[in-house]
């Protein structure tokens, strides 16, 4: 039994991260649950839903936080967290402010770092900002790198992390998805859909803030164009500023804005949506395992396989660019029915037991066969995507 401590703070790394803390306690490790608080209610929700019990909380999150401040105060909560613990290995999740705190936080205690959803890279460092630096210099502190897919783990070899330390073990989204879609799920949203399909939106990325006026207007003239048969659910992110500019340009009657969903709620909806339209990184890796075309509202993607598998299209921030996909999908069904086929590039739903196979194995002191040999960028050449 080995004393493993997960960090997390926000929605996403807190649903990614379930599964393995799941599997670390089934396993009997001494697991440690801590949340910075980086998010307050969006989290408290899911963490209330799913009953998962925290063991420190930093209660860092402020209304109007700078980036700064999220990394600062995380970083002297986690120092005297860490402190008190002194755990065997440290896991962060993805790319937020709480998981470089989190990173950091290893290296200055020189503890070992495991690093779930390794390797998702734009080589953009403002787009997705500051994501895109902050899983980079998580990647360079990281001891264990755990990688959804091949395409990931050659961006890692590429940058010369050791092939035995990296492990394609698919992503724990997946697995998350076995807790929660079920056939009889009944919500208010689905009830009042009548006959109409659904549009969900989910948009917030910070580097998307300034373009919230064209994004915001296109899913507004769509809306209108689409009244008799569509109806718009945007379950919008608690960022004031976001909540803002939503209140002046989503004005069309059909456009229903309701506060955040567990995820519970948030993955059975999404299962019973015709499309989506969304700037989230985790909603582009949950969709295609639903055959949910996705127009991704953002200029790159560190998640090009649902692009490669059809699923997914980026089709940027601008309002002619988003209305012309738009349409083209709810009017054509060919093109509907391509990007609606089941792709699932992202694993079988075992991540997490995959993962905590490896450190059980990384713990008892046994070898660990290296991943294969890199294969070139070019044969994972995705239309849309920045590379190296
Ligand atoms: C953060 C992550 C982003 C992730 C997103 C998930 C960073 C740099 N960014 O961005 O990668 O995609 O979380 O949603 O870490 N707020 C609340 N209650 C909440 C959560 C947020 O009121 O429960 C409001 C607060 O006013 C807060 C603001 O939202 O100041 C922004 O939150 P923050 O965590 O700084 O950034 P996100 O845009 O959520
Ligand atoms: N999600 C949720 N409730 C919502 C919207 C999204 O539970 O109202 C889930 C969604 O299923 C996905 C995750 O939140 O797993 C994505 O979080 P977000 O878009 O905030 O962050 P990102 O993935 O872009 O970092």
């Amino acid at each position: 039994m080995r004393k493993l401590m997960f960090v997390f703070g926000t929605r996403p790394e807190f649903i990614k991260l379930y599964p393995v803390i799941l599997e670390a306690k089934e396993r009997r490790h001494d697991v440690v649950v801590v949340n910075t608080g980086q998010h307050r209610e969006m989290l408290d929700q899911l963490l209330a839903d799913l009953h998962l019990q925290v063991d420190y909380d930093l209660k860092v999150m402020t209304r109007q936080q700078r980036l700064s401040d999220v990394l600062a105060r995380a970083l002297v909560g986690l120092d005297k967290v860490t402190d008190e613990v002194n755990p065997d290995c440290i896991f962060v999740h993805g790319d937020t402010s709480t998981t470089l705190a989190g990173s950091l936080t290893a290296l200055y205690h020189q503890v070992p770092l495991a690093h779930v959803e390794a390797g998702l890279r734009t080589f953009n460092k403002y787009s997705p900002f500051p994501e895109e630096v902050n899983r980079q210099l998580t990647g360079v502190i990281a001891d264990y790198h755990f990688t959804p897919t091949s395409v990931t783990r050659d961006n890692l070899l590429r940058e010369g992390k050791p092939a035995e330390n990296v492990f394609v073990v698919g992503n724990s989204a997946i697995d998350m998805l076995r807790f929660t879609v079920r056939s009889d799920f009944e919500h208010d949203v689905l009830r009042q859909l009548g006959d109409k399909k659904l549009i969900l939106v989910t948009v917030h990325r910070r580097e998307n803030i300034r373009e919230l006026g064209e994004i915001f207007s296109a899913i507004n003239d769509v809306a209108l164009r689409y009244q008799a048969t569509h109806q718009v659910v945007y379950p919008i992110h608690m960022n004031p500023a976001v909540r803002h500019e939503a209140s002046i340009y989503l004005t069309a009657p059909n456009i229903r804005i309701i506060e955040p969903l567990g995820t519970i709620e948030f993955h059975n909806i999404l299962d019973r949506s015709h499309i989506v339209l969304t700037d989230s990184g985790g909603i582009q890796e949950e969709a295609p395992s639903m055959g949910k075309p996705v127009l991704v509202l953002r200029d790159t993607t560190e998640r090009p396989e649902g692009v490669a598998a059809g699923t997914l299209k980026l089709v940027g921030t601008g309002r002619k660019d988003i209305v012309r996909e738009t349409c083209r999908l709810l009017d054509d069904q060919e093109v509907y029915g391509q990007m609606a086929a089941l792709a699932n590039p992202y694993g079988d739903g075992t991540t997490a037991r995959q993962i905590m196979d490896v450190m059980d194995r990384l713990m008892a002191g046994d070898p660990i066969a290296a991943p294969s040999t890199p294969v070139p960028f070019s044969d994972h050449a995705v239309v849309g995507v920045s590379g190296p």
